[in-house]
């Protein structure tokens, strides 16, 4: 185990060193972090609502390098992903609307820690998450930028301290509402573990995934324009649903979704056909998280496979976040003869299909699903074989 830490803190080291070297020549010391992306094996949508998600992070990640430097008050930014470079006043850091945000919201936020902050702070980073793909690309900059803020400043945060920066930068500075579950995966990542995450106490329960298992992503290669507002326009459904279930049985003890039961869903049906479907979709979807972690513990591929398609079916027909070309990778997904279990991962509206196969048997699906998705949509889909990861470190390091 701490050989593959150590193995994997060389690879960051030599993918920077090798940036530096080749970009910057900068030498001395320099702080870095690195925090990974993840997948969402199930429980999706059921975050905001205070329910079970049960993510794995995964070997992409972002890598921020930071060092100070001589120019007084100044914060320079720099994607080499991007080739993008931009300059700001510590006193005057203010949203972009550009990919900094992802970087100046922690700055931001973490600023009265930092007020001591002599000379300037330059921070590079790069990173191999695809760009808003469902995979948590921005969670994993605002955990790199974190972690590497509390390394260079020695902040001595808590990890989920680290957790609730991140996110609010993504809430407060970014402006995106997005639940918990991304930002938790990037820091308290397990090797070879999905995490059950109660999002309401915010415990984790780790759980071995099998051996004998690989997951694999497949990106449908569209993101539709939607996806941003049709997110909110869910989180106020669920908000609507959980209003109208409340007024009606006069239960103060309910407080999300997370409570609720068939019976109280039966009162909106009555009552609002859309809002019934979204909140049925919610209550379900919990369920299914605790029934996929029994199935994991059990390896029982069946129950696998059946929540994960009702899991897809739910975001497809009740929650409507899904698409035609996520439905169809799915649907080629289940006619290979070595899929354990398939569905869309993440927010929706495009992104990525989680899938989980036979060890040995990834590279064969990689053939069989680029070339039917090519056959029946005339697009290309990029494949991910991935590796379950730990979350997110930071060191200190001479070059
Ligand atoms: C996005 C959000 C998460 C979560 C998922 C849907 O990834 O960032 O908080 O709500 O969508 O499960």
């Amino acid at each position: 185990m701490k050989e593959q830490i150590e193995d994997i803190i060389i690879e960051e080291k030599e993918v920077i060193i090798e940036e530096i070297v080749k970009s910057k020549g900068l030498r001395g010391k320099v702080f870095v972090s690195y925090a990974p992306g993840r997948v969402n094996l199930i429980g999706e949508h059921t975050d905001y609502n205070m329910g079970f998600v049960m993510p794995c992070a995964i070997d992409l990640k972002t890598v921020a390098l930071g060092r100070f430097t001589n120019h007084e008050g100044e914060i320079s930014i720099e994607s080499l992903n991007l080739r993008e470079k931009i300059r700001v006043n510590f006193d005057n850091i203010k949203p972009t609307k550009t990919w900094a945000d992802y970087i100046l919201g922690p700055i931001f936020l973490l600023k009265n820690k930092i007020w001591n902050l002599k000379g300037g702070l330059e921070i590079i980073i790069k990173g191999n998450v695809p760009l808003g793909g469902g995979l948590s690309s921005s969670a994993s900059c605002e955990v790199a930028v974190s972690s590497l803020l509390n390394e260079m400043f020695n902040l001595k945060m808590e990890k989920i301290e680290i957790v609730r920066i991140s996110k609010k930068a993504e809430n407060e500075f970014v402006g995106v509402p997005c639940g918990i579950m991304d930002q938790m995966s990037s820091v308290f990542g397990k090797e070879n573990h999905a995490m059950v995450i109660d999002c309401k106490t915010e415990e984790i329960e780790y759980v071995k995934f099998p051996q004998s298992w690989s997951v694999v992503i497949c990106d449908s290669g569209v993101k539709h324009k939607l996806g941003e507002s049709e997110y909110k326009k869910r989180q106020n459904e669920c908000q609507q649903a959980l209003k109208i279930i409340k007024e009606r049985i006069k239960n103060n003890q309910i407080e999300s979704l997370r409570d609720v039961d068939e019976d109280m869903l039966d009162i909106l049906k009555r009552e609002n056909e859309i809002l019934w479907k979204r909140a049925k979709f919610v209550v379900e979807e919990n369920k299914r998280v605790l029934t996929a972690k029994e199935a994991i513990k059990k390896e029982d591929k069946e129950t696998i496979a059946k929540v994960f398609i009702q899991s897809h079916i739910g975001l497809q027909k009740e929650y409507e976040v899904s698409c035609e070309e996520l439905d169809k990778l799915v649907e080629i997904a289940y006619d290979f003869k070595y899929t354990i279990g398939a569905r869309m991962t993440g927010a929706g509206f495009g992104g990525n299909t989680v899938n989980i196969v036979e060890k040995g048997k990834e590279k064969e699906f990689a053939e069989f699903v680029k070339e039917k998705y090519k056959s029946k949509t005339n697009k290309k889909t990029e494949i991910r074989i991935v590796k379950i990861s730990d979350g997110a470190k930071s060191f200190q390091m001479e070059i």
